[in-house]
C-alpha cells in the first residue's frame, strides 16, 4: 500500500524532496498530490515548472537536486509514484476505501493546515487528508510557517487532537549538520519517523553531549 505525499504551498519544498526520496529508497510507494499553490513555491525554490502532463520529467529533476540546488543522490527512480492532480475529486485517495498506509503533508501551509482542521476538502490534498483522519490512519502535518498566529495554533491543536501528528519544519543542531542538506534531512527524517518508516537521514541522538560537532 502506497503512502500518499502531499505538497502544499508553504516554502520548503527540499523537504519534500527529501521526504519522496527516502521513501522510494526504502521501496515504498508513494501517491503524490501537488498543490496549486505548491507549483509557485517549487518554480521559486528550485527553478521548476511543474506539469501534470510532464509530472515524471519534473518530478525527476526535482528528485535529482538537493537543497543547494547541487545534485542529489537519487538511488531510485520515479516509477514508484502514482500521481494525482490536486483539482480531481475523484482520485484514489479522496476515498476512504482506497487502500493506503497514511499521509504525509510536506510542506503544509497554514491555509492547508487551517483547511484540514475545519474539513474544508478544498481540493485533493485536503480531501485526502480529511479521509485519512476519518480512516483513523497515519497523518503527519509538517507545517511550515514563521511566527504562528493564534488561529493556527488553534488549528494545529485541532489536528492533533484529531491524532494528526504535527511536525515543525524546523532542525535541531545536535545532530552535526555541516550543509543545508543536513538540515533538511534532519526535518524530513523527524517526518518519517513520525510515520514509522525506516531511513538513515540524520544521526540520532546516543545520550553524550558534544555529539553535535560535525567529526563527532
Ligand atoms: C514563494 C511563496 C512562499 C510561501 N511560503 C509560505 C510558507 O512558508 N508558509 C505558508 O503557510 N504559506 C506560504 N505561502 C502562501 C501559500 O502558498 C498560500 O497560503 C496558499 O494559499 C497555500 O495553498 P495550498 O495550501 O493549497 O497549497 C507562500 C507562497 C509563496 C508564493
Amino acid at each position: 500500500m502506497p503512502w500518499i505525499v502531499g505538497v502544499s504551498g508553504a516554502s520548503g519544498t527540499p523537504y519534500a524532496a527529501a521526504v519522496l526520496r527516502a521513501l522510494l529508497e526504502a521501496g515504498e510507494a508513494v501517491d503524490l498530490v501537488v498543490s496549486r499553490a505548491s507549483r509557485l513555491t517549487l518554480l521559486d525554490e528550485t527553478g521548476i515548472a511543474f506539469r501534470d502532463a510532464h509530472w515524471q520529467d519534473d518530478l525527476r529533476e526535482w528528485l535529482g537536486r538537493g537543497a543547494d540546488g547541487k545534485p542529489a543522490t537519487f538511488a531510485a527512480d520515479v516509477d514508484g509514484v502514482r500521481y494525482w492532480s490536486a483539482g480531481d475529486l475523484a482520485a484514489g485517495p479522496s476515498s476512504g476505501s482506497y487502500p493506503v498506509k497514511g499521509m504525509l503533508i510536506v510542506p503544509a501551509s497554514t491555509a492547508c493546515v487551517a483547511g484540514v482542521a475545519l474539513g474544508l476538502s478544498k481540493d485533493l490534498l485536503q480531501r485526502a487528508a480529511s479521509v485519512t483522519l476519518k480512516e483513523r490512519r497515519p497523518l503527519v502535518v509538517a507545517v511550515r510557517e514563521t511566527p504562528l498566529n493564534g488561529q493556527t495554533l488553534r488549528h494545529l491543536v485541532a489536528l492533533d487532537d484529531a491524532g494528526a501528528t504535527v511536525v515543525p519544519g524546523s532542525p535541531a543542531f545536535y545532530a552535526g549538520a555541516t550543509h543545508i542538506q543536513d538540515l533538511v534531512d534532519f526535518v524530513a527524517g523527524r517526518v518519517l519517523d513520525a510515520a514509522g518508516v525506516a531511513h538513515g537521514l540524520y544521526r540520532r541522538w546516543k545520550g553524550d553531549l558534544g555529539g553535535g560537532t560535525a567529526d563527532a
